[in-house]
C-alpha cells in the first residue's frame, strides 16, 4: 500500500526537491506553502509524471495556530500520514537590535512553534501504531551561536536538539526523527534571508538543493538521528567541541560579519 508524506515549504528549494523524490519513490503527497500557483504547477507535473496523488494546502505556517489547522485539514482530506517533513523556514541577516520584532516573531513561529506542534500532533497519532518517520530541516547553523543571524541560528539549534531528544524517546515506539543539517544551499533562502549580498555566502561552496534533499530522504528512511551535508560541514561541529565556547562565538562572528 502506498504511503503519504506531508512536506511543509514544498513550493521551492529543498522542500520542492523532496516532493519530487518522495513522488519518484511512489509516495502520495500533501504539499504545504503560501504560494498557491507554484504548488499548483508542482502538483500537475508530479501527477503527470508519477502514479501518485498530490493534495496541496495553501497556508501561512508562521501563524501560531497553523499546525493544528493544518493537522485538522489533512485528517479530514487524507486521513493518516506516514512521513512528516518539517522543512519550511526562513532566516534574516542583520544585527539583532535592528530587526523588526514582527520578523522574529514570524521566524520563531515558523521555524520552532509550528515544527514542534506538528511533530507533537503526529507522534501522538503514531505512538499506538508503532510506525512513522519525521525529517526536520535544521542547519549547520545549529552547532554554534550566529552573530548577525542570532535568532535564526538559535531556532536551528532548537530544531536539532528537539529532534535528537524526541527521536531518542520514541525509539521504543518505532518512530524515527531525523535532523537534516544543510550548509549554504542554492535555493531562495539567500534572497529571503538577505544573505545573497553578504561575503559569507560568496566565500563558501554552495550545495545543490537536490543533492541535499536526496541526503535527507535517505537518512530519514534509515532513521538516522542527524545528517550533515558536505565534508567540511561535517568536520566543523567536531572541531568546535574542542574550543572554548567564547572562541567559537567570536570565530562565528568573524565569519558572519565578513
Ligand atoms: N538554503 C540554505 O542555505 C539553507 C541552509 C541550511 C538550512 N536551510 C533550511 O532549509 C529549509 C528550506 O529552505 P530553502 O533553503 O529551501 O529555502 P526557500 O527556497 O526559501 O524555501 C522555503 C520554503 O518554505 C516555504 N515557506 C516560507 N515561509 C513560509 C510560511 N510562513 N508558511 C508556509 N511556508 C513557508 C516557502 O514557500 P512559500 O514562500 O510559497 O510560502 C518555500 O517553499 C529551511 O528550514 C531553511 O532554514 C536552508
Amino acid at each position: 500500500m502506498s504511503k503519504t508524506a506531508l512536506i511543509t515549504g514544498a513550493s521551492k528549494g529543498i522542500g520542492k526537491e523532496l516532493a519530487y523524490i518522495f513522488a519518484m519513490k511512489g509516495h502520495n503527497l500533501v504539499l504545504v506553502a503560501r504560494s498557491a500557483d507554484e504548488l499548483g504547477r508542482i502538483k500537475v507535473e508530479i501527477e503527470e509524471t508519477y502514479a501518485v496523488s498530490v493534495i496541496n494546502v495553501v497556508a501561512d505556517l508562521s501563524d501560531a495556530a497553523a499546525a493544528q489547522a493544518l493537522y485538522n485539514e489533512v485528517k479530514e482530506k487524507v486521513g493518516d500520514i506516514d512521513y512528516l517533513v518539517n522543512n519550511a523556514g526562513f532566516g534574516d541577516y542583520g544585527a539583532f537590535v535592528d530587526a523588526d520584532w514582527d520578523c522574529y516573531e514570524r521566524m520563531i513561529a515558523l521555524n520552532v512553534t509550528t515544527l514542534t506542534h506538528l511533530t507533537h500532533l503526529y507522534v501522538k497519532d503514531w505512538k499506538g501504531r508503532k510506525a512513522g518517520k519525521i525529517l526536520n530541516v535544521s542547519s549547520t547553523a545549529a552547532f554554534q551561536p550566529g552573530p548577525m543571524m542570532a535568532v535564526y541560528f538559535a531556532t536551528k539549534s532548537f530544531v536539532l536538539h528537539l529532534s535528537e531528544a524526541v527521536g531518542e524517546e520514541l525509539k521504543k515506539d518505532n518512530i524515527t526523527v531525523t535532523a537534516l543539517c544543510p550548509g549554504p544551499t542554492s535555493t531562495h533562502f539567500g534572497e529571503v534571508s538577505k544573505m545573497s549580498a553578504s561575503q559569507l555566502v560568496k566565500n563558501v561552496q554552495i550545495a545543490d538543493a537536490k543533492e541535499v534533499a536526496e541526503l535527507g530522504y535517505r537518512a530519514m528512511m534509515k532513521g538516522k538521528p542527524v545528517v550533515i551535508h558536505g565534508t567540511m560541514n561535517r568536520l566543523a561541529p567536531v572541531a568546535i567541541r574542542f574550543l572554548p565556547r567564547k572562541w567559537v562565538t567570536r570565530l562565528s562572528a568573524k565569519i558572519m560579519m565578513q
